[in-house]
């Protein structure tokens, strides 16, 4: 198949053909979405959660992400992958950004890097792309932010929503090539959706944008307890790998397992 590039997403908005994401940590996952026809793939911080156990993403560092994301990379062969820079890898300037995205495209073989942050963010943005690295935005609710913005909050609500549509313009300015929106009301992601030359790429943000991406591990049914509001839980895989074990278990204790067609002469 032919390779998911950065003009794929802009003729996807011109021609009102819905983009897809998934994240992924891993190869097999990765084959497995790539070959479905998922347009990207990203490596999100969110690996703090769902791969290392941290409560937030704000521990997650460049090192662990990049194991991860050469993983993905080389199980590709059709969608773009999207590493994540984790918190602390870019907000002190556009150099460090910089240093941190080349480290992603050299050491894992990504083919774009993602950062939160709308104007605060431009001049990163601006450096990165400037080095033929492209980006992709991230605004509304930004995890990285949890403290600063007083907890897990849908942004972009009343006075917000000039402020989101200020953000995504600068993240576009910068030359961003898609812009993600989390958790924001849907006729706000509508909006920007509308004002925006670059597609906009909604985790939580209705149906009026350019595409949708989800955690893998929520969309599967992987992750335990409660997942949001706006996650569609396609498979329950969490159950199935507990049926599994137990099964596997049960016929161990009962020596079931193995049988004479898994035991060698
Ligand atoms: O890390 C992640 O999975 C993300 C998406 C939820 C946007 O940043
Ligand atoms: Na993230």
């Amino acid at each position: 198949p032919k390779r998911v590039r950065t003009r794929h997403f802009q003729n996807a908005k011109q021609q009102g053909i819905p983009i897809t994401g998934l994240t992924s940590y891993d190869m097999l996952t990765a084959q497995i979405f790539d070959q479905a026809g998922i347009d990207f793939l990203l490596v999100g911080d969110s690996a703090g959660n769902n791969v290392f156990g941290y409560e937030t993403t704000l521990p997650v560092t460049v090192d662990e992400l990049i194991p991860l994301t050469r993983a993905v990379a080389r199980a590709v062969t059709r969608a773009l992958v999207v590493a994540d820079m984790p918190f602390g890898s870019y907000e002190t300037g556009p150099s460090e950004a910089l240093h941190t995205a080349v480290r992603f495209m050299k050491e894992a073989q990504a083919h774009a890097v993602k950062l939160e942050g709308g104007v605060r963010s431009r001049k990163q943005i601006s450096r990165i792309v400037s080095a033929g690295i492209p980006v992709m935005g991230h605004i509304g609710f930004t995890p990285q932010s949890e403290h600063g913005l007083g907890g897990h909050m849908i942004q972009g609500r009343g006075a917000g929503a000039e402020q989101l549509i200020t953000d995504a313009l600068a993240v576009q300015d910068a030359g961003a090539f898609a812009v993600v929106l989390e958790m924001v009301p849907s006729g706000v992601a509508a909006e920007v959706t509308e004002r925006l030359e670059i597609p906009t790429i909604g985790v939580g943000a209705g149906p009026g944008v350019d595409g949708q991406l989800m955690v893998w591990t929520d969309f599967a049914g992987m992750t335990g307890g409660r997942v949001p509001r706006f996650v569609r839980q396609y498979a329950n895989l969490r159950s199935v790998l507990t049926d599994a074990v137990h099964s596997f278990k049960n016929d161990v204790d009962s020596g079931a397992y193995p049988g004479p067609e898994h035991s060698y002469e």
